[in-house]
């Protein structure tokens, strides 16, 4: 019986240790506007997060299941439709066949999804070293950290990597990534982009923009969401209010002998 609980209690602690080799830091915590009960989008944080996205990620990584004109919804970065419009038009869309059957390009419109930096997943694996630049649309909900992992992930690069790892050509230490180990350089330096509403661009400022734009890209009703639960809570705070009063009006009409 001993016997039988020290090989247990081994094999517990050797599999928590397999577990523990290949993990990354806790991710940073960040205090988002999109936090909490009450939690909604900063617009403005969104509009630049946009950029960030269009300037910075949008050479490497898709946004398939976006349209331009989902910039203008509510509950999103609420560009505004002249806006969205030329956001869209600032963008070639391949459309055919026309009569001749020839494909042909055209400047985009609000109804056109986000154009891919790359044909296919092969052609973006050959452009990145064989790394998948995986599609941004829900890649906040597909990670376990959501929000705060991304922010990490970005935020990542600055340690040099412990001089027992061995990090090959086209890979960089990353502290968040699991297994510390990430085959994307680090895609934002200070000042990456220019800000019209004169905010800094800090690789911290901008980490986090672009991570609300994502998270809103991943659950663009979010903000719905919110404001039905807290309906429904309210809702249900009376309703047990009602039923509990009824309950005692009933009762008291009933002697109660202990
Ligand atoms: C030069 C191309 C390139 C650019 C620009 C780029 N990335 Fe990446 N990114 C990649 C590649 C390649 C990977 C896959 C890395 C891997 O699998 O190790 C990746 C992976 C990621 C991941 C995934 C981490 C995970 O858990 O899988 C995140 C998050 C990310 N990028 C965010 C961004 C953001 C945000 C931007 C813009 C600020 C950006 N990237 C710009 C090439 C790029």
């Amino acid at each position: 019986m001993r016997n039988f609980f020290l090989v247990i209690l081994t094999s517990i602690f050797i599999c928590t240790n397999i577990f523990a080799a290949g993990e990354a830091t806790k991710p940073l915590k960040v205090d988002w506007s999109f936090n909490g009960f009450f939690g909604k989008f900063d617009r403005a944080q969104l509009q630049r997060g946009y950029q960030v996205y269009k300037e910075v990620c949008a050479s490497c990584h898709s946004m398939r299941y976006l349209s331009y004109r989902n910039l203008s919804e509510v509950g999103g970065p609420e560009f505004s439709i002249a806006e969205v419009k030329a956001i869209a038009s600032s963008f070639q869309i391949k459309d055919g066949p026309n009569e001749d059957g020839e494909m042909f390009e055209r400047n985009g419109l609000p109804k056109d999804r986000f154009v891919s930096p790359y044909p296919n997943e092969k052609a973006a694996r050959a452009a990145n070293g064989g790394a998948y630049p995986p599609d941004m649309s829900v890649l906040v909900k597909a990670r376990a950290g959501g929000a705060n992992y991304i922010y990490s992930v970005l935020m990542g690069y600055d340690e040099k990597p412990p001089s027992n790892m061995k990090i090959e050509e086209g890979v960089y230490y990353n502290k968040y990534m699991a297994g510390n180990k990430i085959r994307m350089s680090q895609p934002l330096v200070d000042g990456s982009v220019t800000y019209s509403d004169g905010t800094k661009p800090t690789v911290s400022q901008m980490s986090k923009d672009v991570t609300a734009f994502l998270t809103w890209t991943a659950e663009p009703h979010l903000e719905k969401r919110k404001r039905i639960g807290f309906k429904t809570i309210l809702y249900l705070l009376i309703f047990s209010i009602l039923v509990f009063l009824s309950m005692k009006k009933i009762w008291s009409r009933i002697e109660t002998k202990m």
